[in-house]
């Protein structure tokens, strides 16, 4: 947007900030948006203690009891703004074909002219906050700056947690550095004198999160919460640098990534995607059960990997968040005790419930309590009992409610989640979540049928989320709501990338298809999951070290029933049947689902994935 540098304004830019073009665009930004006064972040705990205070004054935070949750906030959300807005989501390419059947498209200049009037005087009455952060470990070189003006002190605390955030981004972006800007606004202008009505400032009419690839420009208006707001993550971390990798030659990914180390020490690093709410902070705080003594996992990332080849032919990858922004629902310390134990201080919430004398509580809860809590207030500030909710269905979550913490409150915190250099990854994982017909695990026998694998995994919808129950969406590499080009080019990037490290001689990770989520007749899961994923990912690295021979199936390399370690679980090789099986004609339709998902995206589809699709049938047609 080419908004003219606002003469005169004095825009306090402390000493220390000395980026010509940040303070350019600080200055427009400003002359814009038309705050009442421009507040530069330091990311000191001081700030942080100051602008939580902030928020309590205004309403929008309550503090939480210190004797139960120390040092930790609870916030309510307007019921307008409450998750990402995929349909308000734009990636705005030059040209169409480059944001692709799957992403919204709009002509970057007509987007202009739409946001300009929006943005026009949108902060009047309030704060900007120039908040600098670094998504990756400061000075790494796979880690990029950005920084977010917004006028919500909601979103510059949030960003504290959840990346590094503060005066020492500006040592790093020096005078001529690159960042990307971020410009937010929960798009609600104050009038002269006018005060606040809500405790939650949104625009409820009136959302847009628009990228500019090719500018590495984010704009996003009238939302406060998540994704939409906090514009490192996925406006950042996925969209825009997805864009930057396929420029550049690396991996902008959604996955998780976990360090697992065996008894003898020896130490393996897993990258693994997984669509949004299946697990996946679960599996990256996954605790061993009964039969692994003296292996432990510990946590890089939870959400987002930056992943690029080195010259030791190995991928390295960066968590490049630095807290996590996780759903609170059915989280409990039989599914996840690390993260139980990340959230007993220190911690912001979003949406969950208050409790009467001063906590927290969301739907899941009652499983470590033993019971319901007899009263609560819920998320919309109404009384909440199990006797209204068993009336009305009323959740005292709302089902999307979320944590924001440190990745330093995480006692499984693995020792170099911080670390330069990033971890050389040794497997990658994909995983959807289909009851039926996708196998429990299988390896693929090539890179081209991994890659094959995460193009076609899926995710069957929820009648809550997505209308009809049990549909697959096609969710390919987790990655559908968060790629930021053409998603056939991006099927092209990573089969581009074994071609680049076989040229040097290298190997690749293995690649490894899971589904945790295979139902039995009774329409029950089969697999317990959860800490249990451990005998799967053991599996996997047996499969490393040659140590699992595994049988051909159609769908890749499979275990055998005896190559996975049962020890403290009763499983039985018929229930693992039931997880494991081929269903052939419940194959032949997958396979027909997988021609109308190609043929969505059918511009630029790589001719190698075709082909691999046709050797999979003619091995279906011979069983
Ligand atoms: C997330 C998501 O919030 O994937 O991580 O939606
Ligand atoms: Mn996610």
């Amino acid at each position: 947007m080419n908004a003219p540098t606002m003469q005169g304004l004095n825009i306090n830019a402390p000493a220390y900030v000395k980026n010509a073009r940040l303070l350019a665009w600080v200055a427009d930004m400003a002359a814009l948006c038309k705050p009442d006064r421009i507040y530069w972040c330091d990311g000191s705990q001081e700030e942080y203690d100051r602008l939580c205070q902030q928020l309590v004054d205004a309403g929008t935070f309550k503090k939480l009891n210190p004797a139960k949750r120390p040092g930790s906030f609870l916030a309510w959300s307007d019921p307008s703004d409450v998750a990402r807005v995929e349909d308000r989501t734009f990636i705005c390419s030059a040209r169409k074909e480059d944001a692709g059947p799957t992403n919204n498209w709009m002509d970057p200049a007509q987007m202009r002219a739409t946001l300009q009037p929006l943005f026009d005087g949108c902060m009047q009455g309030r704060t900007m906050y120039v908040v600098p952060f670094s998504m990756g470990p400061l000075g790494s070189h796979i880690a990029h700056i950005g920084v977010e003006l917004t006028d919500s002190a909601y979103v510059a605390v949030n960003q504290k947690l959840m990346t590094r955030m503060g005066k020492a981004v500006y040592d790093v972006l020096g005078v001529e550095g690159e960042f990307v800007p971020c410009m937010h606004t929960v798009g609600a202008p104050l009038a002269a004198g006018e005060k606040d009505q809500t405790s939650w400032p949104c625009n409820p009419t009136t959302k847009y999160i628009v990228h500019y690839p090719e500018t590495r420009e984010i704009w996003s208006y009238g939302s406060g919460y998540g994704g939409n707001a906090l514009l490192g993550k996925k406006c950042l971390a996925l969209r825009i640098a997805s864009t930057m990798g396929r420029d550049q030659g690396w991996l902008a990914e959604h996955m998780l990534i976990l360090g697992v180390t065996n008894p003898q020490g020896k130490k393996y690093h897993v990258a693994a995607a997984f669509p949004s709410a299946c697990g996946k902070t679960n599996f990256s705080m996954l605790v061993p059960p009964a039969g692994f003594d003296g292996w432990k996992v510990t946590t890089i990332g939870d959400d987002i990997a930056w992943i690029k080849p080195h010259a030791d032919g190995k991928m390295y990858a960066i968590n490049p968040e630095a807290g996590y922004f996780g759903v609170a629902p059915g989280t409990n310390t039989l599914t996840n005790p690390n993260c139980m134990a990340s959230l007993d201080k220190d911690v912001i919430f979003t949406n969950v419930a208050l409790t009467d004398d001063g906590d927290v509580w969301w739907e899941g809860m009652e499983k470590d309590q033993g019971k319901l809590p007899e009263h609560l207030i819920d998320w919309q500030g109404k009384d909440w009992t199990p006797e209204i909710a068993k009336q009305t269905g009323a959740k005292a979550a709302h089902p999307n409610a979320r944590f924001t913490v440190a990745a330093t409150n995480n006692p499984a915190l693995d020792p170099q989640w911080d670390d330069a250099s990033g971890v050389a990854i040794d497997a990658f994982i994909f995983g959807g979540r289909r009851s039926t017909t996708v196998p429990l695990v299988t390896e693929a026998r090539t890179w081209m049928e991994g890659v094959y694998m995460a193009a076609t995994m899926g995710s069957e919808t929820t009648a809550a989320a997505f209308g009809a129950q049990g549909v697959v969406r096609r969710d390919p590499f987790a990655m559908l709501p968060f790629c930021g080009y053409n998603m056939s080019d991006y099927f092209q990037h990573w089969l581009d990338m074994e071609h680049k490290l076989e040229e040097s001689g290298h190997s690749l990770p293995k690649i490894f298809c899971v589904n945790w989520f295979r139902k039995g007749e009774d329409g029950k899961f089969v697999w317990p999951g959860y800490g249990d994923n451990m005998r799967v990912l053991k599996w996997m690295l047996d499969r490393i070290e040659g140590q699992a021979q595994g049988q051909e199936t159609m769908f890749g390399i499979a275990p055998r029933y005896e190559e996975i370690n049962w020890t403290g679980l009763s499983f039985t090789p018929e229930q693992f049947k039931t997880v494991t099986s081929i269903d052939k004609a419940a194959w032949a339709e997958e396979f027909k689902s997988h021609d109308a998902h190609f043929e969505l995206l059918s511009y630029h589809m790589p001719q190698e994935l075709i082909d691999t699709k046709a050797a999979l049938e003619q091995r279906l047609a011979a069983l």
